[in-house]
């Protein structure tokens, strides 16, 4: 039995106007009718996977229960986290809390922004990968990179995958986090790497030693908050006091550029990270000119370039445009060019500051 950990916590800031503080893009539909985060929970239910432990922020409690229980997938427990403090804490408690009953249970670790249409595929990927898992790995998944993107996980192989991309796994060299981009040129140019999918299998009790070994300090303080929790209409709050001083940082910069005990499976489906509106585009199915259009939205003569009104009040047209992504909402307009798509972040900052 898999024990899939969906985290749903992150804000999603690259992906302004639609994704909000309060209503981040894991919950909304960017692609298809269910949102990334329905679409995550179903790939991660039936044979072989027991209920999901979800992993929440407190304002996203109430949308995370009400999608849930509109794709019929019934949690083991969701736990709140006081404040957002990343992915190693989260993951860290779901893996204690998961232990306390099973310590040597197997966890599925999965982000809830991601589309990966074939989940069959996935799946049988997953179960590829268990035996290594069992082992003691830290089992990560491999994309093939076909760019030097700089916003992911590098995975180091010691020798090249094979080419039809067989789900075999091999152990890992390196884990490179978010790397500069002549780093990552260099990367896709040596033919030695892959993407880290943010994806990962491992015993509960694997990771907790990784935390023994590298993270005592975040350790401690998760077991506390988590031994604090309270128990409120099904949800399970972690205490704020040992919460607020947890270092804010993510499994990959806290266990996975660390540990010794890496693996890797390449998984060869289709597999995109919604990281920001170029990805969109991109997941949408652009059109013979690469005009992707959603909502009331209409393009004339445009090529390359995402128009997606959000509102049914507001009619988006674009004449004559190239590499342009516009996106309407009710109450704000993002305008950019394809390319500076992902300086949406600096756009948030500079909106917070301004009050
Ligand atoms: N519960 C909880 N709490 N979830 C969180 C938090 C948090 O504080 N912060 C982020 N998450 C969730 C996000 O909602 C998302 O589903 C997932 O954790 C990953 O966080 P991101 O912030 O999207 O990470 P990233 O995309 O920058 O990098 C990770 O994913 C890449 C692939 O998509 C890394 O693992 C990279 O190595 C990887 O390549
Ligand atoms: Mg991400």
């Amino acid at each position: 039995m898999i024990h899939p950990v969906l985290l749903c916590g992150g804000s999603g800031t690259r992906l302004w106007p639609l994704s909000r503080k309060s209503y981040p893009k894991q919950f909304s539909s960017l692609v298809g009718d269910a949102s990334l985060f329905q679409t995550s929970a179903q790939r991660l239910s039936g044979d072989g996977f027991a209920q999901p432990v979800v992993v929440t922020g407190s304002d996203f409690r109430f949308i995370v229960t009400e999608q849930l229980t509109s794709a019929e997938v019934t949690p083991a427990a969701i736990l709140i986290e006081p404040s957002a403090r990343n992915t190693a804490p989260a993951i860290l408690a779901a893996a204690l809390q998961i232990s306390a009953s099973n310590p040597d249970a197997l966890m599925l670790v999965a982000p809830s922004d991601h589309v990966i249409p074939d989940a069959k595929h996935f799946r049988d990927t997953v179960q590829a990968a268990t035996e290594a898992a069992r082992a003691g790995q830290l089992v990560t998944f491999g994309i093939r990179p076909d760019r030097p993107e700089t916003g992911y996980g590098w995975l180091e192989l010691s020798t090249a995958p094979d080419a039809g991309f067989a789900p075999v796994v091999q152990p890992l060299v390196r884990f490179v986090e978010k790397p500069d981009l002549s780093t990552a040129q260099s990367m896709l140019d040596g033919g030695l790497h892959l993407w880290n999918a943010g994806i990962f299998l491992f015993e509960a009790r694997t990771l907790i030693a990784a935390f023994e070994a590298y993270q005592p300090a975040i350790l401690a303080l998760v077991r506390d908050a988590l031994a604090q929790a309270q128990a409120d209409l099904g949800f399970t709050r972690l205490a704020p006091d040992p919460w607020a001083a947890i270092e804010d940082i993510s499994i990959d910069y806290a266990v996975m550029e660390k540990a010794d005990n890496l693996s890797v499976i390449p998984y060869g489906g289709v597999w995109s990270d919604l990281g920001g509106w170029e990805a969109v585009w991109r997941e949408g199915g652009p059109d013979a000119t690469g005009v992707v259009t959603s909502g009331a939205a209409l393009a004339i003569d445009c090529q390359d370039t995402l128009l997606r009104s959000e509102s049914d009040a507001v009619e988006l047209v674009g004449i004559g445009l190239k590499d342009i992504v516009a996106v309407a909402m009710a109450d704000a307009v993002l305008i950019a060019h394809k390319d500076r798509a992902q300086d949406v972040k600096k756009a948030v900052t500079a909106l917070k500051a301004k009050g």
